[in-house]
């Protein structure tokens, strides 16, 4: 019984300090995070699992982490989306790095519009410097900002955005935006970009001070839960389904593990390793479109993103063993049937004196 009660001071203790926490933070005003040192995502090697489709399907037993989506400038509970959580799934294949991104929302779309339709992104950080906060943090402006001014808080960024994206279609680079050397995809919005600093962003091989070469090495493609074709889609088609229908959205997204960055525009992924990375979430709730600073985040910090690497305990090993173990049974059992009919055969050539000689000229 005094177990009891002891249980409910310690509840109602925890409870005032969380309210004093909230009271706190309102008062304040300024930048307030508390994240969840545990929040990770681990990216396990399986290869040949999904194909980047927009369907999530083949994503199903890849373990899912969920993440609340709080507003990415002011991460209050009572502000969060109201679709519920975003769950994120990562994997990759020893070449490239495959990402999965879900949430429940009622369908909208407005053709050619970005800002009508729901759109997401992912920042990585590149720069040892490069926070979370800010996109990267540097103080510099866009007057002053360069390469050498924000050197170390360099983030990776890649946005996609759905006005013009077909569901189920892959977007993202392509030769003729790559051609003229930078991030953009002028067929689907899913652009590379780099940051310093809010302010100081560009697609990739784009700055102000002078342009270089760089490509947009991300891919992806999205769906909807309500659609019920799975046939392809063309533009005409837009919009896809009849609008409000309940749902959930998936994007789905691959990039090399290394890519041909010289200017530390581009995160690079080692398999063993851990990256720092953000997703974020725009929707445009009750008919009205998204601005650039509207968007939920999943933590206001970075997230550990772990690439894993295929262990020798993984069962690749175990089945590549086995699958070798029949490749030999099998061929000794076939050596054994060869070694039998060629048995046979010399027995009924040795008992058949009747079988003429037949040179081989004359077949
Ligand atoms: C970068 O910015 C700094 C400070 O504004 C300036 O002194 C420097 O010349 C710039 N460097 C380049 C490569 O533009
Ligand atoms: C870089 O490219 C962009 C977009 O093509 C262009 O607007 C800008 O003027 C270029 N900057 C320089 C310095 O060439």
């Amino acid at each position: 019984m005094s177990l009891l009660r002891l249980f409910f001071v310690v509840l109602a203790v925890l409870e005032c300090r969380r309210l004093q926490l909230v009271t706190s933070h309102e008062e304040s005003g300024d930048w307030h995070c508390e994240p969840d040192s545990e929040s990770r995502v681990v990216a396990e090697f399986k290869p040949g699992v999904v194909t980047l489709d927009g369907h999530a399907d083949d994503w199903e037993d890849v373990y899912g982490f969920d993440f609340p989506l709080l507003p990415a400038l002011d991460p209050d509970q009572d502000k969060a989306y109201n679709g519920g959580k975003m769950t994120v799934k990562a994997l990759h294949d020893g070449k490239d790095v495959f990402f999965l991104m879900q949430v429940d929302g009622d369908y909208v779309y407005s053709k050619g519009n970005n800002n009508g339709c729901p759109s997401v992104a992912l920042m990585f950080q590149v720069g040892d410097s490069a926070t979370y906060h800010d996109m990267g943090g540097c103080k510099e402006s866009p007057g002053t900002c360069n390469r050498t001014s924000c050197r170390g808080y360099e983030v990776d960024i890649m946005h996609f955005s759905l006005g013009n994206a077909v569901p189920g279609r892959l977007y993202g680079g392509n030769p003729i935006d790559n051609q003229e050397g930078n991030g953009g995809d002028r067929f689907g919005h899913l652009v590379d970009l780099y940051a310093w600093n809010p302010h100081c962003r560009n697609l990739d091989g784009i700055s102000s001070s002078g342009n270089d070469t760089a490509q947009n090495d991300w891919r992806g493609s999205w769906w909807h839960s309500s659609f019920t074709t799975h046939s392809g889609f063309v533009a005409e088609d837009s919009p896809y389904t009849s609008s409000k229908q309940k749902g959930t959205y998936f994007f789905e997204f691959s990039r090399p593990l290394r890519t041909m960055d010289r200017l530390q525009q581009d995160v690079q992924f080692t398999i063993g390793q851990s990256s720092k990375f953000s997703a974020a979430f725009w929707y445009p709730t009750d008919g009205h479109p998204w601005h650039g600073s509207g968007h939920y985040s999943i933590s206001c910090d970075w997230v550990s993103l772990d690439v894993a690497p295929g262990s020798s305990s993984s069962p690749v090993k175990g089945t590549s063993g086995s699958a070798w173990g029949a490749a030999s049974g099998f061929a000794l059992l076939f050596s054994f049937v060869a070694f039998c009919i060629s048995v046979f055969v010399g027995y009924r050539v040795a008992d058949n004196k009747s079988i003429a000689f037949t040179p081989m000229d004359r077949l």
